[in-house]
């Protein structure tokens, strides 16, 4: 028997890096997982290593950063499925700048994506989970905990969703549903390899983030993610659980 055996999981970003490893993850210890991402044909790639595996998902194309898209998504998932037992808040973008370069539309960007879409997909999921006593997961970032020279807009963005978390969790305190976020370090990723810093950073600003550990396998957060939305962590809500290497322990 699989921990989320007759669950019904829904995963942002589930067509690449963490959301994608998380997908699988939910797929392996028995979920029905609904895969949502922009990138359709990186679903089609997932959905097919989750068959191959004997493993059940299902997918949705969609923006994060269009309310519709989220409420859609969550909407036919419950009609389709009759039930949602775990959100995942995943897809997320990143990009390095100086805070000088910071333009109106990438602004809006980082917040449409990175803070709105994981808001709207939760606003939608709540009462669902609720009534399946579910679990909602988010995905921050060391770059929410900490200053992080040439990411003002990331940073902003991964520090709201922390805080999202706990707002969520508190007015969520008397009511059966789990609400915590995952907060990575770097991570072997597509986001992390295409990752370009400008060419006149100062490097000691940067010594602070790097940590002292190879940057984690996408599993790895997956893991975490998993168990947190598992009944073995039964009694975690409101948490902000690093995963980071020790990055942000000193
Ligand atoms: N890679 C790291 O080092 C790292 C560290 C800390 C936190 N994180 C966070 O983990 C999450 C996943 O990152 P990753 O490393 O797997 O990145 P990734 O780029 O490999 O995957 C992100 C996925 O999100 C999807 N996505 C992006 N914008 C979208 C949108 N508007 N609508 C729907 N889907 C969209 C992408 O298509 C992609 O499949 C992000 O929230 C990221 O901020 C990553």
């Amino acid at each position: 028997m699989g921990r989320f055996n007759d669950k019904v999981a829904l995963v942002t970003g589930a067509a690449s890096g963490i959301g994608r490893a998380t997908a699988l993850r939910f797929a392996a210890d028995g979920a029905d997982v609904v895969g949502f991402d922009s990138n359709a044909d990186g679903l089609d790639q997932v959905a097919l290593a989750a068959a191959q595996s004997g493993a059940s998902m299902t997918t949705l194309v969609g923006d994060v950063g269009i309310r519709n898209d989220c409420m859609t998504a969550i909407e036919n998932t419950v009609l389709e499925h009759g039930q949602l037992d775990v959100l995942a808040n995943v897809a997320g973008i990143a990009w390095a700048e100086h805070v000088s370069d910071v333009t109106e539309e990438g602004w809006n960007r980082m917040m449409g994506v990175n803070v709105s879409g994981a808001f709207w997909f939760s606003q939608a999921a709540l009462p669902h989970l609720v009534s399946s006593h579910g679990n909602l997961v988010n995905v921050a970032s060391n770059a929410g905990l900490m200053g992080q020279a040439y990411t003002v807009a990331y940073s902003t963005s991964k520090g709201a969703v922390i805080n999202m978390t706990r707002a969520l969790a508190m007015e969520y305190a008397k009511e059966p549903v789990r609400i915590n976020a995952v907060a990575p370090g770097g991570v072997d990723s597509p986001m992390s390899r295409d990752f370009q810093m400008p060419d006149d950073l100062d490097y000691a600003l940067m010594q602070r983030y790097i940590g002292f550990r190879p940057m984690a396998d996408p599993t790895e957060v997956a893991n975490v993610i998993a168990f947190v939305a598992s009944d073995e962590a039964s009694r975690m809500h409101g948490a902000i659980v690093t995963v980071d290497g020790g990055l942000t322990a000193g």
